[in-house]
């Protein structure tokens, strides 16, 4: 698998791939805002390519204090290859020439077998926080599109 930076012209083949992978795609995963969030990351989306098909897909993001993973996914054809691990190495590289110094990513509860993936990987788990979420903008959130 080559991994690449995504762009654009993927869209339709990322959404496709978060759909079969049981990622919720929501109103953040419109054609719009996934340009808006590439435009800010301009390095940070990486998809995994092999024979010319989307098989692997990462979204990196950087406020300037905190990097964040969303929407990892691997074809589900192609899962337990190494394929998630290499497109994560990858991110995480990036993220350390960045100089970022610490890197968040959320679990739904339903999907905590992922956890045993991540650990592998060095991540832990946060048990002394709270997440929490505010929705200012009611009229544009949607959970699922
Ligand atoms: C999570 C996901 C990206 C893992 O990708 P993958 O390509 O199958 O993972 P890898 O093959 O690189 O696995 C790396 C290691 O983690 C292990 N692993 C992978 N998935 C695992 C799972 N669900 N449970 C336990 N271990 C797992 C592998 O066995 C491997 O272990 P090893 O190094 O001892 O051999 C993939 O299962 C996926 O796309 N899941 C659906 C979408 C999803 O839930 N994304 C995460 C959102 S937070």
């Amino acid at each position: 698998m080559k991994i690449e930076k995504f762009k654009m012209q993927y869209y339709d083949e990322i959404v496709e791939l978060w759909r079969r992978t049981g990622i919720g795609v929501g109103s953040s995963d419109t054609k719009d805002e996934v340009a808006a969030v590439l435009a800010r990351n301009p390095n940070l989306f990486l998809i995994g390519k092999e024979d010319g098909k989307v098989l692997a897909g990462v979204i990196g993001t950087f406020d300037g204090r905190r990097g964040y993973v969303h929407h990892l996914a691997v074809d589900p054809d192609y899962q337990k290859m190494g394929y998630g691990k290499m497109i994560m190495d990858e991110l995480i590289e990036l993220f350390r020439n960045l100089k970022v110094h610490k890197l968040h990513l959320f679990i739904e509860k339903t999907n905590r077998n992922v956890v045993e993936f991540y650990n592998k990987l060095g991540w832990e788990i946060r048990d002394d926080l709270v997440m929490m979420s505010y929705v200012p903008n009611k009229e544009l959130y949607k959970r699922n599109i």
